[in-house]
């Protein structure tokens, strides 16, 4: 075997690419005889970390750095403060840790640790200190840099709180370069990121100092006299920042909402809301991140996430302005992930990222084989020590009455927590210390028992619709057949089970709605075995079911209801 690279960080990529090089056959393990010749696509590939939400202790943020490598991911981004916690030890504001960190935090040592792992696996690391917005915790510690005096306490509760800290205050610069600087000088790595996101200024509108200081300084909306310009005043800050990290030798980044025409240039600039905002950000001639796409916290399946590309075919970017676009970041935000499931919702589909940002454009088309893969890279990180498979499993067992497991876990493989943001409007009431222990945190992001199932599903309806009907049609409809049979029992079996346990009848209606399902469906495979047509009352019932069956219950939903709408022919 004969690897060449031109530096120590492309014999690492070979080593990680060779791990997945092995075969099987009749005989067992092989390595193939291969040629691989082979460089990223992208420079930036990075895997965004948040322990603000959920404190991460360093055991996870080490898995996880352990995964990055073996799919060849290169940058920690790592999301270090919030509203909800400031999780690295400052010698010089100590409050950082005592109050704002207080259910968590970073020794400087164990980040100096943790960035040393990363570096022996050939991975940066980009701290990120989320500034003016989503400082909760940060003015909760020291209210002298707050907006107002509201904040008394860390906040408890996930959603867009909008506390922003103090620009016009001139005590807030000599506090930030000096909290800056200190953490500057724990991160090696020359990039260091400074949030600027959801920031709404409401905090400034509301107090008139500040609003005097913005009119003063002449911060105000186009065409008019009067109105102030929060925008304006976030670039006033964000050159300060600039300011400080510039003395320090940083390049700074932001995300996307801190991009304007008075942003220098050197910033870079991370787009989470759109691939627009990376694009302008580019025109505007600032190096970019794409991050928008890439959100696995928002429960979508790694073919989504897959078909995200920082530059698309048909990218209306100038093949000199492409080169500005630096690569792009998988990104997992912790509200609703903690240290025990963490690395389930990060697993394995921030992988298909990792391929997407190191391949090359068009090697990234085939979706099915892209699944294939990603089932052996998950076996692969299970090895390395990810809990991704084990940490759900072991919910299960522990909320299972007795039983219950196999029913159970029948029904969380076809579960998946709702999509986008909508588990923090659906009724349930989270605060940071909510134990993510219910059904909806043991169900995966993306159930591959309802993917496999989508792929029976088509297969038997193309080989039904086929004029000749293919010979391995019958076996699939004896399998299909078998599944939908199965559901239909887990009903039987659970249901007395799930309302009998207070902290699981929550999930009964999704049970019953699987068992109903299941039942049109046996019902359409023998019409259709027998070649009869669905008749309208049949439809009409069976349209209620499965639109009944697409209704959320704590949280989560059945991941089968579109393929059952396609095999049921509504
Ligand atoms: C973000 O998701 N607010 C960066």
């Amino acid at each position: 075997m004969l690897i060449d690279a031109p530096t120590g960080l492309g014999v690492l990529r070979a080593l990680a690419t060779l791990e997945q090089l092995p075969r099987f056959d009749k005989a067992g393990r092989y390595l193939p005889e291969a040629d691989v010749v082979d460089q990223p696509r992208f420079a930036w590939r990075g895997l965004l970390i948040d322990p603000a939400r959920h404190f991460l202790p360093v055991a996870v943020v080490k898995r996880n750095l352990d995964g990055m490598a073996a799919v060849k991911l290169n940058v920690m981004h790592w999301h270090l403060c919030d509203d909800e916690g400031f999780r690295v030890e400052s010698k010089l504001m100590p409050r950082l840790q005592q109050v704002a960190g207080a259910t968590g935090y970073y020794t400087q040592a164990q980040v100096r640790e943790v960035v040393a792992y990363a570096a022996a696996r050939g991975i940066r690391v980009v701290p990120e200190f989320d500034l003016p917005g989503h400082t909760g915790a940060l003015v909760a510690a020291y209210p002298r840099v707050a907006s107002n005096d509201s904040i008394k306490e860390v906040p408890v509760r996930w959603g867009l709180l909008n506390i922003a800290i103090d620009p016009t205050k001139p005590g807030t610069y000599p506090f930030l370069d000096s909290l800056l600087t200190e953490m500057s000088g724990l991160f090696p790595d020359p990039y260091f990121h400074i949030g600027g996101d959801e920031n709404d200024g409401r905090q400034w509108r509301r107090n008139p100092r500040i609003v005097a200081f913005m009119r003063d300084n002449k911060m105000l909306k186009a065409g008019t006299a009067d109105v102030v310009d929060k925008h304006q005043l976030q670039t006033y800050f964000n050159r300060k920042m600039l300011a400080i990290l510039t003395a320090r030798g940083k390049t700074m980044v932001g995300w996307d909402e801190i991009l304007g025409p008075d942003l220098p240039q050197e910033v870079v600039i991370q787009s989470w809301r759109g691939a627009k905002g990376l694009n302008e950000a580019v025109r505007l001639g600032h190096r970019a991140l794409l991050s928008n796409g890439y959100y696995l916290d928002l429960n979508y399946p790694a073919a989504a996430h897959y078909a995200a590309d920082p530059l698309p075919a048909g990218t209306p970017l100038s093949a000199a302005q492409q080169l500005l676009v630096l690569g792009g970041e998988v990104a997992m935000w912790s509200e609703f992930a903690d240290s025990v499931i963490y690395d389930s919702r990060v697993w394995p589909r921030a992988a298909a990222v990792a391929e997407r940002l190191w391949s090359p454009q068009a090697t990234t088309q085939d979706v099915p084989d892209m699944y294939r893969r990603l089932a052996l890279v998950s076996t692969q990180l299970e090895g390395l020590g990810l809990q991704h498979r084990r940490a759900p499993a072991q919910l299960l067992r522990q909320m299972a009455p007795p039983g219950a497991l196999g029913a159970l876990s029948t029904l969380a493989a076809v579960l998946e927590p709702v999509k986008d943001y909508k588990r923090h409007f659906q009724g349930f009431k989270y605060t940071t210390q909510t134990p993510l222990t219910r059904l909806v945190d043991a169900a995966p992001a993306e159930s591959d028992v309802a993917r496999q199932f989508g792929t029976a599903v088509d297969s038997v309806l193309a080989g039904l619709a086929a004029p000749v009907r293919p010979p391995a049609l019958a076996r699939q409809l004896v399998q299909l057949r078998a599944q939908l049979l199965r559901w239909q029992a887990n009903d039987a079996a659970l249901q007395p089970m799930l309302l009998a346990t207070p902290a699981l009848s929550e999930y009964a209606p999704l049970s019953t709605r699987l068992g109903a399902l299941a039942t049109v469906l046996l019902e359409r495979l023998t019409q259709l075995e027998a070649n009869q047509p669905a008749m309208p009352v049949w439809q009409m019932t069976a349209r209620a079911i499965l639109d009944d069956a697409q209704l959320p219950a704590g949280q989560a939903e059945l991941a089968v209801v579109k393929a059952a709408r396609r095999l049921a022919g509504l």
